[in-house]
């Protein structure tokens, strides 16, 4: 089975009321985690590599390993995808390798951390958007800007810098023609997004909910949606770790972004916490061990206990057998034929 749009999978959580967890990959063993928690709760899946993962990992072994996937598990609809591309080449060269989805991140210039001014950010996502849909192939656009640089993606800060104006969406997402849209709501990446637990003044729901009311075609995207769980911290720290006492982003939260709009969920940090706290505890409870295999195993198993958690919550879980898979080409006719266009009354679209 070879693997679907994400733009397909983001039109059928939309019918279906619910939201799809984006979930970074760097190697073989998260790609499983994330496998078998789909198959255990019959999810369909997006599977995204930064910019950094492609690098480690090499494309063409992530590539393949996406591909045995897809081989192995044909009953789920998986769509890969690059998360943060920083430039038009970085997203052609996902697309040319096979990836069935792109995130043009033209918020940022393409050091990962100094804003653009708006019209750049329109000009270069517009360019990868017209040479991804003549291939059937999805984009993710990013207005706002997130908080945080741990990971090398955000402007640094809080995250309530620059948090998303709703004009500015709406303007951005009718001339670009994104199929899904990242805003800043005042989330940052990394696990030190909040010094306590989060409420009104920090997240800014109210921003999130205008928009999809004023945007109700377009897909939003929540960045930065770790919870940063009290349980895997302290793991972390029982075992040896050094992690300050922070929060992420509730998962109610979360939650009722899906009610609002809200299609896709990335997370990367929560399952980072989980990896190195099994590991962590092999390494302290059994420090005579040296097989990969005796660590490795246990930190997969965590994660795939949290993405089938996240999955659940999410509400994706259960939907994998919902539809038929379309190819890249059906979707490069619907953007063709206009049924894919999520700006009809666009003049020139
Ligand atoms: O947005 C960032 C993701 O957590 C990926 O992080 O660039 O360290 O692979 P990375
Ligand atoms: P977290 O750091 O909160 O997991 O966010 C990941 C993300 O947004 C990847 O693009
Ligand atoms: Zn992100």
């Amino acid at each position: 089975m070879p693997l679907v749009t994400m733009r397909q999978l983001l039109d059928e959580a939309a019918k279906g009321g619910y939201g799809v967890g984006a979930f970074n990959v760097n190697n073989m063993e998260q790609i499983q985690a994330i496998m078998e928690a789909a198959k255990e709760t019959n999810s369909p899946v997006i599977i995204q590599a930064s910019r950094g993962a492609r690098q480690y990992a090499q494309d063409r072994y992530l590539y393949h390993l996406m591909l045995a996937a897809a081989e192995l598990y044909p009953e789920i609809p998986i769509a890969m995808h690059q998360d943060h591309g920083n430039s038009f080449e970085t997203c052609k060269s996902a697309i040319e390798l096979g990836f069935t989805s792109v995130m043009m991140d033209g918020s940022l210039k393409t050091d990962g951390k100094t804003p653009t001014d708006f019209e750049e950010n329109v000009e270069v996502t517009r360019r990868v958007v017209d040479f991804a849909h003549e291939r059937g192939v999805t984009v993710e656009g990013e207005i706002g800007v997130l908080g945080g640089i741990e990971d090398g993606h955000g402007a640094g800060g809080t995250g309530l810098e620059h948090v998303t104006d709703p004009d500015q969406a709406v303007e951005f997402a009718e001339r670009t023609g994104v199929d899904a849209l990242a805003i800043a709501i005042g989330t940052s990446h990394g696990a030190y997004k909040f010094s306590k637990k989060p409420d009104g003044s920090v997240l800014k729901m109210d921003i999130l909910i205008e928009i999809h009311k004023r945007l109700p075609k377009t897909h939003l995207v929540m960045h930065g949606s770790s919870s940063v769980p009290k349980d895997l911290q302290a793991i972390i720290n029982q075992y040896g770790g050094h992690l300050k006492e922070t929060w992420g982003v509730p998962v109610e939260e979360i939650q009722l972004g899906i009610r609002n709009g809200v299609r896709k969920i990335n997370v990367d940090t929560d399952n980072r916490l989980a990896i190195t706290g099994a590991i962590r505890k092999v390494f302290a409870e059994t420090p005579e061990k040296f097989d990969p295999r005796d660590y490795m195993k246990p930190a997969r198993d965590a994660m795939k206990k949290l993405v089938a958690e996240r999955m659940t919550q999410f509400g994706q879980a259960g939907h994998a057998g919902d539809y038929e898979q379309k190819s890249v080409e059906a979707m490069a006719q619907g953007y063709r034929d206009g049924s894919l266009s999520t700006q009809p009354l666009v003049a020139g679209r």
